[in-house]
């Protein structure tokens, strides 16, 4: 199969939307994803948030990813990591349509998103997965994040750290 993977334009608001709703609601277990809140909703295109990318077939998208780069989002990571001095961005909001997953969609899109945080100046990546989920760990993983620690976030859900460093 087919895919063209790009940073996804504003146009495509409804079918992030629609794409987001489709894999929340077929999740096996909920807690694999921690919900949007409106706020993230609302700054999904906001570059001095997140940059936005996307895997497309025949024009339909069908995954995506986001890099977050906000400062203020990545207090509890560098808390956490103890990472006070280095410039830390954080991968996240990885989901595939069902119908188009193990085909290497989020491998892709995150290893874009850790070229595009080279580029940008970071030095360090991280990201959180639940611990049983195993293509998520399976992925950051095989693109050589280093497993760092267990913890709880926001109060319930469990979730493995994962980091690059230097070698980004
Ligand atoms: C997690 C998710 C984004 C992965 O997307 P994907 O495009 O299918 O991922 P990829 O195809 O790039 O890679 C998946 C890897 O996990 C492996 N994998 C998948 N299911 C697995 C399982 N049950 N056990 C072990 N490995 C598994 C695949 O074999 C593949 O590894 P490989 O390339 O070495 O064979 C997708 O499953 C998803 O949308 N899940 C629901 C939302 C979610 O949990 N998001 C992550 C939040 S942190």
């Amino acid at each position: 199969m087919e895919f063209e993977y790009k940073e996804v334009p504003e146009k495509d608001k409804l079918a992030v939307f629609e794409l987001i709703d489709l894999v929340i609601s077929s999740l096996d277990d909920p807690s694999c994803f921690i919900p949007y809140e409106d706020w993230e909703y609302e700054r999904m295109f906001d570059k001095s948030y997140a940059y936005l990318h996307g895997a497309y077939v025949d024009g339909k998208l069908v995954g995506i990813a986001q890099l977050y780069v906000e400062e203020k989002m990545l207090t509890d990571a560098r808390k956490m990591l103890k990472l006070y001095d280095c410039k830390l961005a954080e991968l996240g909001g990885n989901l595939v349509d069902p119908k188009y997953r193990h085909y290497g969609i989020t491998t892709t899109l995150i290893r874009l998103q850790i070229d595009l945080a080279k580029r940008l100046g970071f030095e360090c990546v991280v990201a959180y997965t639940h611990p049983e989920n195993k293509a998520m760990n399976r992925v950051l993983a095989k693109l050589g994040m280093k497993y760092i620690d267990h913890s709880i976030i926001c109060d319930i859900y469990p979730r493995n750290c994962y980091l690059l460093t230097n070698s980004i």
